[in-house]
């Protein structure tokens, strides 16, 4: 479980010498197509070895400033020269954090007689900007289980003028955050016969006492002690017995207190109403939620953001047998508020039901769900943009403008009034699911039951972007693709004093 050989990255004001590889730009300007980051000598090299420029060499293996579209060159002494699109000149963080991205997952998968060097050229001088640079490249680094046959790559330079402070803090806090996504990745990626609520939790504990944050786990008998009827009914079907995680980071000073609450079915095979088999294959992604919180609060600790951050993670697993929940049972949840079963592959709502009471106990300021939670959602944004769910667009701004900060896809969904109706019961204090219509706005309505009406929170509905499964592209892999870490620990940013 734990990620090894992991590249190290380092500023530098030039190139350094004999690279294996060389990452420079090609990006779109009114007056043609421009190279970026190119040095002069390796330029005359260029010129002198193919006789004309590297644009021109690039296009004609079908480079071009389209943004990630990448080749590679034969430059001077042997070192591949990556020519990566930009597109646009006036480029974003996110635009160039897709480029490395692409261009180091080519070099990546190169044959070489060892681990790699490679600069990155693309004349990046804002904070931001080498921020998104050193994040494409260590989060394109990443792969499960990277292929055996290639060495891989062991460091980066990314040359960049700026010799002020804020470059290298940009970098570290890169560092930071693309280690938290790929460890949130990794964890995704550990089928589920490996990563269950005993072993997530415990994983979760380690890593996170590294960083000095405090850690309580509820097992099974606590659980049960203390009433999460939620956590209990959905674990219940499993011989893997479910957790409760609560992970406190409280920096001295602070002013606000950020929760964070994820979904952690390691597994969703939609317990008694059974999945279908390829809407099964997938679900070791369904902890997906849990994992981007446990990865950022970690981040945030190591980053010593002068803010308080309490997470939390409800880990069960959805399995149908004959301790299995019904459909019609009727759940005591954490709290006392009863509700009845819908169907039991609604199952995130239930454990997250729990786990947002919990939160609430301590006043936080602002409380933050992620979760896996509706198919609803990617029939609504489709696989690579995220939900966004509020109760007032003031706390939906605040999160919308730390995704943008981050390079994440949010969109906001509305809950409509007509959500809280369709889950009205006749047995219980309200039904879990609804009818076939909205399913991703009645998620959000049932889970808003449990959040106290003057607390402020969002909810974010990740199942589809959490999960890349098809081809890799930009910085992301196939697999998991640690959806919302960065977000998270852009907000934390944004709130921090
Ligand atoms: N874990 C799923 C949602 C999901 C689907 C995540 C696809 C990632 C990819 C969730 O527990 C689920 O099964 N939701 C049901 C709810 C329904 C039964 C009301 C769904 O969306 O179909
Ligand atoms: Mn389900
Ligand atoms: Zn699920």
């Amino acid at each position: 479980m734990p990620i090894t050989d992991v590249p190290t990255i380092s500023l530098a004001t030039s190139v350094p010498r004999d690279p294996d590889a060389l990452v420079v730009g090609l990006a779109e300007t009114s007056e043609g197509d421009v190279l970026v980051g190119l040095p002069d000598e390796v330029a005359k090299a260029i010129n002198k070895a193919f006789g004309t420029d590297l644009a021109t060499v690039a296009g004609r293996l079908g480079g071009s400033s389209k943004n990630g579209r990448a080749v590679v060159v034969a430059g001077p002494g042997g070192a591949r020269i990556v020519v990566v699109g930009l597109g646009p000149i006036d480029v974003t963080p996110e635009q160039v954090r897709r480029a490395v991205g692409s261009a180091v997952r080519l070099v990546a998968g190169l044959s070489a007689p060892s681990r790699q060097t490679v600069a990155i050229s693309l004349e990046t001088v804002e904070p931001q900007v080498i921020k998104g640079a050193a994040e494409g490249a260590l989060l394109g680094a990443y792969s499960y289980r990277a292929a055996a046959d290639v060495p891989g790559i062991g460091q980066f330079v990314l040359v960049s003028a700026n010799r002020r402070p804020d470059a290298k803090q940009a970098l570290d806090l890169a560092v930071t955050t693309a280690k938290a996504v790929n460890q949130a990745r990794e964890w995704v990626n550990t089928p589920a016969n490996l990563l269950f609520p005993e072993t997530f939790a415990d994983a979760a504990r380690a890593t996170a006492r590294a960083a000095r944050v405090d850690v309580e786990v509820w097992d099974e008998k606590a659980l049960e002690r203390e009433g999460f009827g939620g956590i209990l009914a959905v674990g219940g079907g499993s011989t893997r017995k479910p957790r409760l995680v609560k992970l406190a980071y409280a920096p001295r000073g602070a002013r606000f207190h950020l929760a964070i609450i994820g979904k952690g079915i390691t597994f969703d095979a939609g317990g008694l109403n059974l999945k279908t088999p390829d809407g099964m294959y997938t679900m070791k992604t369904d902890m997906a939620g849990a994992a981007a919180v446990i990865a950022a609060v970690t981040a945030i600790a190591e980053l010593g953001l002068r803010i308080r951050v309490t997470g939390w993670a409800a880990m069960a697993e959805n399995l149908p047998s004959g301790s299995a929940y019904r459909p019609s049972d009727v759940l005591t949840m954490y709290g006392g508020k009863t509700v009845e079963n819908g169907n039991s592959d609604a199952e995130g709502r239930l454990v997250m039901a729990d786990a947002l009471v919990k939160s609430a106990e301590e006043k936080p300021n602002l409380v933050l769900d992620v979760a896996t939670l509706t198919g609803a959602c990617m029939v609504a944004l489709g696989e690579r943009v995220a939900g966004l769910m509020a109760r007032d667009d003031q706390t939906a701004d605040l999160v919308l403008d730390a995704a943008e900060a981050a390079g994440e896809q949010f969109w906001q969904l509305p809950i409509p009034e007509d959500a809280r109706p369709k889950l009205e019961s006749k047995v219980a204090d309200l039904k879990s699911t609804g009818d076939k219509y909205g399913g991703a706005l009645t998620a959000a309505a049932f889970l808003s039951e449990f959040v106290p009406e003057e607390t402020p929170w969002a909810h974010l509905d990740i199942a589809g972007p959490s999960f890349n499964s098809g081809a890799p592209y930009d910085y992301t892999p196939a697999g998991g693709t640690g959806s919302a870490v960065r977000t998270l620990i852009a907000l934390a940013h944004a709130l921090a004093n």
